[in-house]
């Protein structure tokens, strides 16, 4: 048998506009963990895509255990013991971890030889068994939508191996979770090829890979590039490959010059929809010129305080003041209009409209104002021409343009619309909720680069990031939540890295 369990061939792949796949050969060996880098929209989701069947190429050849196969579809990768941990998950919300997990094969009985019925008894004592096995703890009966995002993962894990998959692919696992979570899942993959698997890892982290990859394989604008041996190559030889030019990790910034105060929140507690109070009187301001970073470990109430300031979410006590107007109750369309960009968390939920245009999502915020309508009637032209500029400036990268559907793109491109949107409508305030989560880091460079550019227009900057190095380049001031509140402010120049972590755990000052 050949030494490689996978084998994929020149493979190419088109979609209207764009070759997403050139003639890429790659192969992996059976027992590594193989990685996959590369810049956003480089093709590294639809690569693995067919090889978990959900498209198949227009040309080339796929060969598993050195036997030539046509993976039709996911069923199909499935009996190939082939699995695959999507970027975006897909579970179903209401049922229950088991549910999930079972979902499709479930374990089929008849009680007294005639009624059929899901045996959700064991099926319930293998997922224990799985998870015990390989350390992913999960309680079997939870239902997903009470879980954190990291337990669902687990989930996905655990179904994967549900199906006796051999064959793991990743896709960007760590983009949605926190330093402590990425550290345990890295341990988890690691078991997983000690117990036999071989695993494919798409990431844009170059430490993810200098930690657990036997190889890496560097993908640029639909090709493959280079095949690389962690051990020998350097993070940033690694880095050069893939952007095609030197990064350089260091920010350089002029010495912020401060105007007047933009943002002004004062005693501000917000409850959820628990009635628990997430926000706990919390008071800070931000002036024109100055990047405001929130630093803490997820889930501590920071993106609670940007959603109340959104007005996603109601102030229980408390006042926000926009340049000296209280917009404490005032209506999110009112907000917007009075001044404040937004990129939150979630893209797909509240960023985008996934079924609309780039063009159309570029002015989604604007496109009433006569700029871009006259009477009622919308110039379109205008969207486009605007779409654009969007694209030449913030290097979104798509198939058809202003025309490309924004479901179909890229997970790093749709980001980047958001930002672009943000940064372009002019506005006194912007508020950057995780900004550059699955971006490469040529990407994350420029968009560290603009931030900055933005605060030197004079805008006030309210940053919000799990990414202690982000708010590190980034934070002309710090603040660091923990619990609800916030603990210290701090001009950022005055605290160390080490500092503000320890701030984070809840070590007091
Ligand atoms: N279903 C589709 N229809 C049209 N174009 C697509 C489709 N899926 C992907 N593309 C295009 O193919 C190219 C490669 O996309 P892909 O999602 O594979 O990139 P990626 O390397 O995973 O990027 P990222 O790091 O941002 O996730 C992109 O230009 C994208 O717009
Ligand atoms: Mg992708």
């Amino acid at each position: 048998m050949s030494e490689y369990i996978v084998e994929m061939r020149h493979i190419t792949k088109k979609f209207p506009g764009i070759i997403a796949n050139d003639d890429v050969t790659l192969k992996i060996k059976k027992g590594e963990i193989l990685a996959i880098l590369g810049e956003n929209g480089a093709g590294k989701s639809t690569l693995m895509s067919m090889l978990f069947g959900m498209y198949e190429p227009d040309e080339g050849e796929i060969f598993i255990r050195g036997e030539k196969v046509n993976i039709t579809s996911p069923n199909e990768a499935t009996k190939l013991n082939i699995g695959m941990v999507h970027q975006h998950f897909k579970l179903v919300e209401d049922y229950t971890i088991t549910q999930n997990i079972i979902l499709g094969i479930e374990p089929k009985k008849k009680r007294w030889g005639f009624l059929p019925y899901v045996d959700i008894k064991e099926a319930n004592q293998k997922v224990a068994e799985l998870s015990k096995q390989y350390g992913l703890e999960v309680n079997p009966t939870s239902i997903i939508k009470d879980i954190t995002v990291s337990v669902q993962q687990r989930v996905e894990i655990l179904k994967m191996l549900y199906r006796d998959a051999e064959i793991l692919i990743f896709d960007e696992p760590t983009a949605v979770l926190t330093p402590q979570e990425i550290e345990f899942l890295l341990q988890v993959i690691k078991n997983l090829r000690d117990n036999g698997k071989t695993i494919i890892l798409i990431t844009h982290k170059l430490e993810e890979i200098k930690k657990i990859a036997d190889r890496c394989a560097v993908l640029c604008r639909g090709k493959l590039v280079e095949m690389c041996e962690v051990a020998t190559t350097s993070t940033k030889e690694m880095a050069r490959l893939m952007v095609g030019r030197e990064v350089t990790f260091e920010l350089a910034k002029k010495v912020p010059k401060y105007g007047k105060e933009v943002l002004k929140v004062e005693h501000l507690t917000v409850k959820d929809k628990n009635n628990f109070e997430v926000v706990k009187d919390v008071s800070f301001s931000i002036r024109s010129g100055e990047v405001f970073a929130i630093a803490g470990v997820s889930g501590n109430g920071q993106v609670e305080i940007a959603d109340a300031i959104a007005g996603l979410m109601p102030v229980t006590e408390g006042k926000i003041l926009l340049n000296n107007e209280d917009i404490t109750h005032m209506s999110i369309r009112k907000r917007t209009e009075v001044g404040i960009g937004y990129i939150p968390e979630d893209r797909q939920t509240y960023g985008l409209l996934l079924d609309f245009t780039v063009a159309e999502n570029a002015v989604l915020k604007d496109y009433f104002k006569s700029e871009f309508c006259e009477k009622g009637i919308l110039k379109r032209e205008k969207f486009d021409t605007y779409g654009n500029q969007m694209i030449e400036k913030y290097d979104i990268r798509s198939g058809q343009g202003v025309k490309t559907q924004v479901r179909s793109m890229s997970g790093g491109n749709q980001q980047k619309i958001i930002i672009a949107r943000e940064i372009e409508r002019d506005v006194p305030l912007i508020i950057f909720v995780q900004p550059t989560r699955g971006l490469d880091i040529g990407a994350i460079e420029k968009i560290h680069e603009q931030i900055i550019a933005e605060r030197d227009k004079g805008k006030a900057i309210l940053l919000i990031s799990l990414e202690l190095e982000e708010v590190m380049n980034c934070a002309d001031t710090i603040g660091v939540i923990y619990n609800g509140q916030i603990k210290q402010i701090a001009d950022a120049k005055s605290l160390t890295t080490k500092q503000v972590g320890e701030y984070m755990m809840g070590v007091q000052a």
